[in-house]
């Protein structure tokens, strides 16, 4: 890994990523290439931007030309693809963008792939991030493992599902040297306050309303998300090529108990009555196709990688809570523009 081109990375997962091997892979270079979307934010990385071996280059995967001259620059050797389009309520209202990103960025980046690395194929990797959700919903029992069917349900778990598709069509068709992963819900500092922890962390502090779809009766397996990124370098160096691993966190919660857990860690915190910040949970209509239940089994990274969960989950949360109390300026700037629009869209008329 002398080379390493890393999308998405100003996003969520991808800037713990990208942090993860700036300071992990001194003697490699790392590119993040990130369109900037609502979701990326350069905030996220000003700890490493000053890096001799960390290089910021915005475009848009979808664009093929700039795909190409990527690769014609920068010449990587190891592909580690985040940059998607994320959020399911998102995919419901507008599908086409989950369409483009999702599944003809990812597309771009194979064919580059496949075109610079036809000569010399040893060595090279195209590391594919995706989803627990490309497996459907579970009932009250049971785990995804990596041979479960893929059923995807909503238009981003068909996006990400149809772009795994592809990135195994090229391993099989081209030979590509690619390995996959389908992790769970991810939680910690700088996600985006539209998913469900820190919209309701941003809503108790502004004592908002939270938002809980349906009777909050959904299950969902989550994971800190350093974690993740930890797994991702064991994967990308050690995963046997065109193999798939499942990644998760072991640690199923209910939305409503959750939802709680963090409304009482929440008081604390901020001083507050107990019980004050649960007044402000409101049922309201639930989400299109709202998938029940998601649980990882991870027995394969483990066995495979030794890779297992670090973090507890009472501590992930109040790392998370305190990352966000201690970042108001990063949580205002992501909130003004467009943030109160979507909002509005996504919740006034629930
Ligand atoms: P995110 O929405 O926080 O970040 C996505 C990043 O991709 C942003 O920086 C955005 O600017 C960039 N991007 C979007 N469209 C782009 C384009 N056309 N060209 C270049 N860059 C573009 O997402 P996340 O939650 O960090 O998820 C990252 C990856 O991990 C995604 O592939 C997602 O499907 C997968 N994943 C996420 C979770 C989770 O819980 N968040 C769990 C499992 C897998
Ligand atoms: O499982 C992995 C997936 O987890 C990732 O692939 C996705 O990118 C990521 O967004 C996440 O999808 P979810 O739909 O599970 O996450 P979200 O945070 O949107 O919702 C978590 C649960 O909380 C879900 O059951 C819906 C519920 N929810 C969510 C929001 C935003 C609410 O009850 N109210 C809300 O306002």
């Amino acid at each position: 890994m002398q080379h390493i081109l890393i999308t998405g990375g100003a996003g969520f997962i991808g800037s713990h990523v990208v942090r993860h091997f700036v300071k992990k892979y001194t003697g490699s270079t790392i590119v993040n290439v990130d369109k900037l979307t609502y979701a990326g934010n350069l905030l996220n990385l000003t700890d490493i931007e000053q890096e001799k071996n960390y290089h910021f280059v915005k475009g848009d995967i979808v664009d093929g030309d700039f795909v190409f001259s990527l690769f014609e620059k920068h010449q990587p050797d190891t592909v580690i693809h985040l940059a998607a389009e994320s959020h399911v309520d998102r995919s419901i209202a507008n599908p086409m963008a989950f369409v483009h990103t999702n599944v003809l960025g990812t597309v771009n980046l194979l064919n580059a792939a496949r075109h610079h690395w036809k000569d010399e194929p040893d060595d090279k990797r195209f590391y594919h991030i995706s989803t627990d959700e490309v497996y459907g919903s579970l009932g009250d029992e049971g785990l995804f493992t990596e041979e479960t069917p893929y059923d995807p349900r909503s238009p981003y778990s068909a996006s990400k599902a149809s772009s795994d598709h592809f990135v195994r069509a090229y391993w099989h068709t081209y030979g590509l040297p690619v390995v996959l992963s389908n992790c769970s819900n991810n939680y910690g500092p700088n996600q985006f306050p539209e998913k469900l922890i820190p919209l309701f962390i941003h809503n108790i502090i502004q004592k908002k309303p939270l938002p809980v779809y349906g009777k909050g009766e959904n299950v969902r397996d989550w994971l800190y998300v350093e974690d993740h990124a930890v797994a991702i370098d064991a994967i990308v160096r050690n995963g046997k090529l065109g193999e798939t691993y499942n990644i998760g966190g072991h640690n199923e919660w209910k939305n409503i108990d959750l939802i709680r857990l963090l409304c009482k860690i929440m008081d604390e915190k901020l001083g507050r009555n107990p019980g004050t910040s649960e007044g402000l949970i409101t049922y309201v209509k639930d989400r299109a196709g709202h998938d029940l239940r998601y649980a990882i089994d991870a027995s394969k990274v483990k066995d495979e990688l030794g890779w297992v969960p670090s973090v507890t989950f009472e501590e992930g949360v109040s790392k998370t809570v305190d990352w966000y109390l201690a970042n108001d300026e990063w949580l205002r700037q992501v909130t003004s523009g467009d943030y109160m629009q979507y909002y509005r869209e996504q919740y006034e008329e629930r």
